[in-house]
């Protein structure tokens, strides 16, 4: 995918060479002499394009327009939500066609805002992308090339330039929790990791099983005993300030398959948990976007990563083990595993002694039965970062709620055996699994994110989404101080290795 600001009202529009155009038509369209003008005007006033956000109308060799194809796309009110709605639809017409080099004309918008173009970047990405890694023969998108065309390039330049970096961070996210288990191992995880790691100011560090059990992460390693596939513990920086700057840490929760353990879940739609590593795609997704937009701050990013099987030497459900933090846990339910891996990383976060600790995890399915697929969980007991965080999402249109962690929440977590049990029943599902988590947020700024229904979609578009990459970054970049993007370094060139396969063999059992 390859995007362009140009410079081009509709008039000038009319000349530019490309396969195809698409014209965002707002309710308030301002006439105009020119030949997509005089068609835009005659289409609304006909009825014939529908004037609702998302509606469309095609032309073919329009008399006065050299481009063969065009797409006129109504906007309603034009506001950033729209834009997306539009530029999906038009988008998805479009995909199947020969067009390889469009033309995405916000020209007829007025008082365009810069982040109304970071949200048509975002559309355009988030709608051409397909996958393809496990696919013999994959049907490629032509569709490649795409000219933001708007009034006047120079003053949201800001905003096509984040937009742009932030389809780089939402693919990178969406394609590594689209990927099967058996091509989305812990270790290869890891690997897409190191990957990262040869950008500008981002370092990347892996722990195996053995640096993991000298850490005393004794609640992650119960989740991993269970299957012969190992672990791994991701250590990602992105250092864009000085040393003493506190950093945010982005912990993502790596479960590459959840088949519940000795608690194990029922058949249907079991595959759907290759999804439970979305947390940890977002995490990556976003240091691939640090990596393009080179802002002013410090980030660590923390994936603990692996499989949660049954398996001869599967947790039981009564075991009691002991946490990094020196709690122990009796695990009443295997299957409530996201806790216990993100439990050690919240732990293992205070040695950088952070800003803010956010967490991004498909934690429960009780957030999907309360929030559904519109809004992420959010969970803070600080107002000031809840508040950024839920700011974010309204900004980049990748939105959350929040939800309540009163104490009496956490009652349920009581037992006998331990000092915090992993379950507590059924009711208030999503708060008191927060709960939990709350009790491994040391003194820092905590937050949760739980994208259980937020991070993929079921049914017949099946897919991850690639949130909350885009809410993310909106906070992060919050935080920078410098509104000018810091000056990336320049990279010395690492030692030639051997060159890794993009598409990766599957895993495959003795
Ligand atoms: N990964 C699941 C949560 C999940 C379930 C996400 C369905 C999206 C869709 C998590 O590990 C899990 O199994 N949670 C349990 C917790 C329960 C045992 C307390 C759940 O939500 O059922
Ligand atoms: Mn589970
Ligand atoms: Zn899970």
């Amino acid at each position: 995918m390859d995007f362009e600001l140009k410079t081009l009202t509709l008039a000038t529009l009319c000349s530019e060479k490309a396969d195809a155009l698409i014209v965002l038509i707002p309710d308030a369209l301002a006439g105009g002499e020119d030949a997509v003008s005089s068609l835009a005007a005659l289409a609304l006033k006909s009825g014939d394009l529908e004037a609702k956000a998302g509606k469309l109308l095609s032309a073919y060799r329009t008399p006065g327009i050299a481009a063969p194809r065009v797409l006129l796309v109504s906007v309603g009110n034009a506001s950033a939500k729209s834009v997306r709605t539009a530029i999906v639809a038009a988008i998805g017409a479009l995909k199947a066609s020969n067009a390889q080099r469009a033309v995405v004309c916000l020209s007829a918008l007025a008082d365009l805002q810069p982040d109304t173009v970071r949200a048509a970047v975002v559309a355009c990405g988030d709608a051409l992308y397909a996958y393809a890694t496990s696919k013999s023969k994959p049907s490629p998108v032509k569709l490649q090339r795409v000219v933001l065309a708007v009034e006047k390039a120079a003053s949201v330049k800001a905003g096509f330039d984040k937009g742009v970096g932030l389809v780089k961070g939402i693919e990178l996210a969406k394609e590594w929790a689209n990927r099967p288990a058996n091509y989305a191992t812990p270790t290869l995880l890891a690997e897409a990791a190191q990957e990262l790691g040869k950008l500008p100011r981002l370092k990347v560090e892996v722990l195996g099983p053995k640096e993991v059990a000298k850490l005393g992460m004794g609640s992650f390693m119960a989740v991993a005993q269970g299957t012969a596939e190992p672990l791994r513990f991701i250590v990602l920086r992105y250092d864009g300030a000085a040393k003493a700057d506190a950093p945010v840490v982005l912990i993502g929760k790596g479960i590459t398959f959840d088949s519940g353990g000795i608690s194990i879940k029922p058949s249907a739609e079991m595959d759907e948990m290759k999804f439970d590593m979305c947390g940890a795609a977002s995490v990556l997704g976003t240091f691939k976007a640090l990596a393009e937009l080179q802002p002013a701050l410090n980030v660590v990013g923390l994936i603990p990563a692996c499989e949660n099987m049954p398996g001869e030497r599967a947790v039981k459900p009564g075991d009691v083990v002991t946490s990094m933090s020196g709690q122990t846990i009796e695990i009443l339910n295997t299957d409530a595993e996201g806790r216990l891996v993100l439990c050690d990383a919240l732990t293992y976060a205070a040695r950088f002694k952070p800003a803010a600790v956010i967490d991004i995890a498909t934690l429960t399915g009780a957030c999907v039965v309360a929030l559904g697929g519109v809004r992420s969980g959010l969970f803070s007991s600080n107002d000031a970062l809840a508040e950024a965080l839920a700011k974010a999402g309204e900004s980049s249109q990748d939105l959350c709620w929040r939800m309540p962690l009163d104490d009496d929440y956490a009652e349920g977590l009581k037992t006998h055996f331990a000092d915090i049990a992993n379950v507590a029943g059924r009711a208030g599902g999503a708060v008191t699994a927060a709960k939990f988590l709350q009790r491994f947020a040391g003194d820092f700024p905590w937050a949760h994110l739980d994208i259980a229904g937020t991070g993929w979609k079921s049914g017949a578009a099946k897919g991850a989404t690639g949130r909350p990459v885009a809410l993310l970054i909106d906070y992060l970049l919050a935080q920078a101080p410098a509104a000018v993007p810091a000056k990336a370094p320049t990279k010395a060139p690492t030692k030639a290795r051997t060159v890794k396969k993009s598409v990766p063999a599957p895993r495959t059992r003795a």
